[in-house]
Order: C-alpha cells, then sequence, then structure tokens
C-alpha cells in the first residue's frame, strides 16, 4: 500500500531527516584511519538516544546494529565490525531515525583518510546520481524517469547501477511501496503522487553492477570485488517539487 503523507507528517519526518542530517555531520568529524565501524555505530545509537529519537534499523527483520556500515566492495547492508577503517578505504554509513514515530532514512559514503582517484571519482558520481534521481521526483512524472536519469548518467561514464536494492516508499515502516529502482525507462512505471514520500539512494559500481550476497544473509559486495558507493536522501513529493527532508 502506498501512504500519502499530509503536509504536517512531512513536517514531523522532515523533524527526524534534521536530525539525522546532523548526526551525520558528526559521523564525517568521526571518519578517520583508525576508528572503526562498530565505534561509528554506537556513537550513532547513543546521538539518537541523547536527542529522544529511536534508531529504527535495530530490529528491523532481524538487523541488530543502529547503523550499515559499508566498506569498498561491500553495496550494502555491511555489518559495524572491530577492525579499524584504513587509510584509503571508503564506507557507506547508512541509518533511519525514528522521532517521535516519524522515519528519516539517509546513507552517505564517506572517505577515509587520502583514496585513490578511483574512489573519488565514484563517490562524485554517485552523488550526482542522487541529484539527478531528485530532480526527477516531481508531481506527475513516473517512477522510470527517476532511474532513467541516474542510470543513463552513471552508465554514460562507464559505472554499473546496482538492480537488486532500490529506494522504497518509506512511513509508517522503513520499507512501503513503491519500490524506486535506480535503472528504468522514462514514462514507465507509477506516476508520483503529492504526499508520497520516498527515498533515492543509488548504489553505483567502478565495475560491474552485478552482486554477491555475504553468507549472513545480509551484506551485498560487488561480484567483481571493486568499489561501490551510495548517497541516500528521503524525498517528500510536493506542489513545490522535490523536498530534500534528510537536510537541515
Ligand atoms: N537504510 C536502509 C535503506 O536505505 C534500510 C536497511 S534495512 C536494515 O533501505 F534492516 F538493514 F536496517
Ligand atoms: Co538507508
Amino acid at each position: 500500500m502506498i501512504t500519502l503523507k499530509s503536509n504536517r507528517e512531512i513536517q514531523s519526518m522532515h523533524e527526524a531527516g534534521k536530525l539525522l542530517a546532523a548526526c551525520h555531520r558528526e559521523v564525517a568529524k568521526l571518519i578517520k584511519p583508525g576508528i572503526s565501524t562498530s565505534a561509528i555505530d554506537r556513537f550513532v545509537e547513543t546521538y539518537l538516544k541523547k536527542h529522544g529519537a529511536v534508531p529504527e534499523q535495530i530490529g528491523y527483520n532481524g538487523y541488530q546494529y543502529a547503523t550499515c556500515a559499508s566498506v569498498n566492495d561491500e553495496i550494502c547492508h555491511g555489518y559495524p565490525r572491530k577492525e579499524p577503517l584504513a587509510n584509503g578505504d571508503i564506507v557507506t554509513i547508512d541509518f533511519v531515525v525514528n522521532l517521535n514515530g516519524s522515519l528519516a532514512d539517509s546513507a552517505w559514503t564517506y572517505a577515509v583518510g587520502d583514496v585513490s582517484e578511483e574512489a573519488k571519482g565514484l563517490m562524485d558520481v554517485t552523488l550526482e546520481c542522487l541529484y539527478k534521481g531528485i530532480e526527477q521526483a516531481q508531481i506527475g512524472n513516473r517512477i522510470g524517469d527517476i532511474g532513467h536519469a541516474i542510470q543513463t548518467y552513471a552508465e554514460a561514464r562507464g559505472y554499473g547501477v546496482v538492480r537488486e536494492f532500490t529506494g522504497h516508499g518509506i512511513g509508517p515502516r522503513i520499507h512501503e511501496e513503491p519500490q524506486i529502482p535506480h535503472f528504468g525507462s522514462p514514462g514507465k512505471g507509477l506516476r508520483l503522487k503529492e504526499g508520497m514520500v520516498i527515498t533515492i539512494e543509488p548504489m553505483i559500481n567502478v565495475g560491474v553492477w552485478e552482486s554477491k550476497m555475504d553468507a549472513n544473509g545480509w551484506t551485498a559486495r560487488t561480484a567483481d570485488g571493486k568499489l561501490s558507493a551510495q548517497y541516500e536522501h528521503t524525498i517528500a513529493i510536493t506542489k513545490d517539487g522535490p523536498l530534500i527532508l534528510t537536510m537541515q
């Protein structure tokens, strides 16, 4: 079922999103060689609780952590772990905030110390893909317009677009209908309506788009072992265009 949100509900989700954005800014300061993703995970959990919010991912379909922390060839749903991050790694930190029952979801890829030109290029293109997708999140456009904008931008530059994981409607649960693929055909798929709240979260690979699943059943990594990056915002479809809820 697709739930359309009132202006008031969108405002409450925006409050959750602002807190999430503030927490990401603190995470950005922590990321350096030597810190572990489990230390980052603990920081996020403590930060959210201190601000009266709940880390919504804990217990979601059995997931056990406040954050997903996906390093280098990990595409998404990496488990936070004790080993320290190394200079040159890239790490995607993804988490969902529940503030007074309203949700917001955002992921960001961070460079650890000095990263390669390959990693920088991937991060730039992936962030641009997110904004190309957001531009299409307009009343009357179709879901395929979002995916098409992302796919053509990434593939024209030789990158692979992950297909197994998509954006999604959000609120009251993390994953609601509709699915928002990051590939597609213009003019195809469901029409976007005022009051829909969706995530756009392209996962872009240096190499092939295919992924493989770790034995833990959660963590996806690139089939060829090359780098993957991801940026995600929660977006409300409004009369005035796309409203990014996970931003100050
Ligand atoms: N934040 C993730 C997303 O963007 C949701 C992860 S599901 C979890 O869709 F169980 F890992 F939390
Ligand atoms: Co997310």
